[in-house]
């Protein structure tokens, strides 16, 4: 049911069992797909026992046509309404703590930067810091400044923040924008490279 297109999704949950996840815990995706990133974080969290945890997937599906990596052109790649269908229903099925913004990235960005409810005794929070974000979506370098521009400030202490298919993206000025803000690398595999908030 679940599935991945990508590998070493042990490196995001090997990171996240070195976290310490305090009562709120709030995680996101961008680029579902078929769940698998999603699946590994939730499970990887759900360890630690948060008492409020919600992890947000962000994907527009709809067989757009984009630009996936740096000057390949727009491409259709099948991400359809029926994947979304199958993959959201079955993960509302069995995490309660999924919530799934059927959206682009920079559209999240425009509507959704205050936060997220939370309802605690009864009372509703608005939380926005994220303690883990896997960054999946669209691989080109301007897609993911932007995504970094919009999380680097919401980042939890020692929060993660994971970037796939890294070697297709500038390494150059995404490495020195992260480490300016105080993130450095925790691990680093062939696809996939894991930044961590030092503070
Ligand atoms: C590489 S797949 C994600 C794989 C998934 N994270 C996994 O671990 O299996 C890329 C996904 O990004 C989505 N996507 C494309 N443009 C997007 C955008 N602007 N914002 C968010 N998601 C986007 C696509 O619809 C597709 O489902």
């Amino acid at each position: 049911m679940i599935k991945g297109d990508s590998s070493e999704y042990n490196l995001i949950t090997d990171q996240i069992q070195k976290l310490q996840i305090g009562d709120v815990c709030l995680t996101c995706e961008i680029g579902l797909r078929e769940g698998l990133g999603t699946k590994t974080i939730i499970d990887a969290v759900r360890k630690q026992e948060p008492k409020f945890y919600k992890h947000i997937a962000i994907d527009p599906y709809g067989d757009l046509s984009y630009e996936h990596y740096d000057g390949e052109g727009y491409v259709v790649a099948g991400y359809t309404e029926e994947m979304k269908q199958r993959t959201v229903s079955h993960l509302y099925k069995v995490y309660p703590e999924f919530t799934f913004f059927h959206m682009t990235d920079d559209y999240f960005f425009d509507t959704m930067s205050q936060g997220h409810q939370f309802c605690i005794e009864n009372t509703l929070m608005l939380y926005g810091l994220y303690k883990v974000v896997h960054l999946d979506g669209p691989h080109t370098t301007k897609a993911v400044i932007n995504e970094l521009s919009f999380f680097i400030p919401r980042i939890d202490s020692k929060g993660l923040i994971i970037i796939d298919d890294y070697i297709d993206i500038k390494m150059g000025i995404v490495d020195m924008l992260l480490k300016t803000y105080n993130f450095n690398v925790a691990a680093k595999g062939d696809n996939k490279i894991v930044y961590q908030k030092e503070i």
